[in-house]
């Protein structure tokens, strides 16, 4: 079984359902409000366990109640939290407006994930044994880049999530065999909107960039082939918080299990599909039945 560590965040998502977002100095009245577990990290942890890997994260979560449900929700999808610090303070908090077509904008305050800023005694030893390291950037860029080349030097597969999205130092991108940005991520870290020229501008940077495009699906590109697209599956979209998470924990395992290219992609793009018709992030995250189901490997 691939066995996939994830160094990241972990968030409680106060999510508020509504027809429309509402524009500065504009008041609005929502459908309902939720609390769902989310976090990058968590999220990818999730995602990934549910599709069939062993997975363990590290990161750290609050003294508070939210605290306890992430980590809970954590373990009963599967996800080892050993590595998962408990801190003095709040929990990190992302704060969710999603809207009738399905859309979402989202404010992070870190609390605990802020803390995350190096490796402690124990974590190298975690990285070395997995297949893949996932990294995001919902912790302080030290822990990051510490965890990058702590998985190269023990010759583990890193994948990079540049969300959100900032200047990565090249140290970072050095460390990495597979950076995943969306389509805006591309097009802010390059200064080029068309993804096909974002994604061979990141070439120059890392070896290999999957370019996610939502319902558009996804495109690859590396150093010595062709860019291959690959769509995603139509679905009506409820709530696409956490789709592109999503999409990486199942393409990780996907590529864990030496799977080509285009059929972890494929694979990857059927549980994110199957993830936005469904509300809330890690809560929507489908299981490896679901996706075989709707993509037989
Ligand atoms: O990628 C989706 C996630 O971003 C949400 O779960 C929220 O916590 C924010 O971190």
């Amino acid at each position: 079984m691939t066995h996939i560590a994830v160094l990241g965040s972990t968030n409680m998502d106060l999510v508020v359902y509504v027809d429309k977002a509402p524009r500065r100095g504009e008041t609005v009245t929502g459908r309902e409000f939720r609390t769902i577990p989310g976090g990058k990290g968590a999220n990818q942890a999730v995602a990934a366990a549910r599709s069939g890997a062993t997975v363990s994260i590290i990161g750290a979560v609050g003294n508070d109640g939210f605290g306890t449900r992430l980590r809970s929700t954590l373990e009963h999808s599967g996800v080892t939290t050993d590595h998962l610090r408990t801190v003095e303070g709040p929990s990190g908090t992302a704060h969710i407006v999603v809207d009738d077509e399905g859309g979402n904008a989202i404010v992070v305050i870190p609390g605990a994930n802020g803390t995350v800023d190096h490796l402690v005694p124990g974590d190298e030893g975690l990285i070395a044994s997995a297949d893949a390291l996932l990294l995001q950037l919902e912790i302080p860029l030290a822990a990051v880049l510490a965890g990058a080349q702590t998985a190269r030097a023990h010759g583990v597969r890193t994948i990079l999530t540049p969300a959100p999205v900032q200047d990565l130092p090249p140290e970072l991108l050095d460390a990495t065999d597979l950076l995943v940005p969306n389509e805006h991520e591309a097009a802010t870290l390059t200064g080029l909107a068309d993804p096909f020229a974002a994604g061979a501008a990141l070439l120059d940077r890392v070896p290999r960039v999957v370019i996610t495009l939502g319902a558009a699906g996804s495109l690859y590109l590396t150093r010595d082939a062709e860019p291959l697209a690959v769509p995603a599956p139509r679905v009506t979209a409820v709530d696409s918080t956490g789709a592109g998470d999503t999409f990486v924990g199942a393409l990780a395992v996907a590529l864990g299990e030496e799977r080509p290219m285009r059929e972890a992609m494929t694979w990857a793009a059927a549980a994110a599909a199957l993830s936005v018709q469904r509300e809330g992030a890690s809560a929507s995250m489908p299981y490896r039945s679901e996706i075989e189901a709707r993509y037989p490997s």
